[in-house]
């Protein structure tokens, strides 16, 4: 045996910012990948003809990928479930999953054979033509959600570069008279909103963005959570948007109070500034968004993996 399995017998705390409790208890299952010694060595997952193998694949990566990512050494194989695998037989509980992206985990059934299923019938056709899967999609995501319309995309950095344009056109849009719109962004300490060059410009750690400058202009960063320093930079005719993680997770795990976005929406709401939402860590919540009534300017959701979109209203 390798792994020891517990169950959590105390319930998880419901997020704050909900306005209903959550109906049943939650608990939490978790496993430890301890090595234990075992009576017969044939039980141990471990397989010893692969030992070496990791560091194999780590030496050959980095004779052919570029190296923008600080991987930790586990090169994994497989997974099931919330389970992983290495390529050395190690089983380990998947607690990233895939940065909050695979809510399902790991070789879901149900999502599977629909995708074998949809890869088996059509495959990419282009934005050039009708599909009916994407209305569908797009449909069950407006009928979930606050939005009205959905905008597709394939990262989390490329939904809020198409926040970033919505809120440039809204700006040119909804005032024709204005000698020069509002095209200035708020963002928070510790924020993440990717690596593209205008997600870049949002994402506060100096450290992604110094190689790659000059970023976009017109960024300013306040203090999460603070409503007095907020207040005072959000102004009519300059910000075009603000944008928000309800919940960070780049810098830590911080979630905005109540008050702080019901503070947002108001303020962007008497600036006549678009409020974003980005949802990275939300993924699947949107119930809990529904409840939100303060919500319903841009809110953009980077939904679960395989797709990712901005939705708005
Ligand atoms: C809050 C947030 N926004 C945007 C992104 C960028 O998403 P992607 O890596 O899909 O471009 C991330 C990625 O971790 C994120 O955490």
């Amino acid at each position: 045996m390798s792994s020891v399995h517990i169950r959590l017998h105390n319930p998880l705390t419901p997020p704050l910012n909900l306005r209903r409790p959550f109906r049943r208890s939650s608990f939490a299952n978790a496993c430890l990948n301890v090595e234990v010694e075992a009576e017969n060595s044939n039980a141990l997952r471990l397989d010893s003809s692969k030992l070496g193998l990791a560091k194999e694949v780590m030496e050959a990566e980095a004779k052919v990928l570029v190296g923008t990512y600080a991987r930790a050494p586990v090169v994994l194989a497989s997974g099931k479930g919330c389970k992983l695998y290495d390529v050395e037989g190690r089983e380990y509980l998947d607690l990233s999953s895939g940065i909050a992206v695979n809510s399902l985990g790991h070789g879901d059934e149900d999502w599977l054979k629909a995708v074998v299923e949809q890869a088996g019938t059509l495959t990419h056709v282009s934005n050039m033509y009708y599909s009916i899967p994407q209305i569908e999609l797009a449909n069950r995501l407006v009928a979930a959600s606050f939005a009205d319309r959905v905008f597709f995309s394939n990262s989390g950095t490329e939904a809020n570069e198409a926040a970033i344009k919505f809120a440039r056109k809204f700006q040119r849009h909804s005032n024709p008279d204005a000698k020069e719109p509002a095209t200035e962004f708020i963002c928070f300490s510790n924020c993440f909103h990717g690596r593209t060059m205008g997600a870049l410009a949002l994402t506060s750690k100096e450290h992604y963005r110094s190689p790659f400058e000059p970023v976009m202009p017109g960024v300013t960063f306040v203090e999460y959570r603070n409503i007095q320093a907020t207040k005072e930079l959000i102004q009519r005719g300059k910000t075009a948007a603000v944008f928000v993680e309800p919940i960070q997770g780049e810098g830590g795990i911080y979630s905005a109070t109540k008050e702080f976005l019901q503070f947002l929406r108001s303020a962007c709401d008497d600036a006549g500034a678009l409020l974003v939402f980005d949802e990275f860590m939300l993924a699947f919540q949107w119930e809990a968004s529904k409840m939100l009534d303060y919500l319903d300017a841009i809110h953009i959701v980077f939904s679960s993996f395989p797709f990712l979109s901005s939705l708005s209203e």
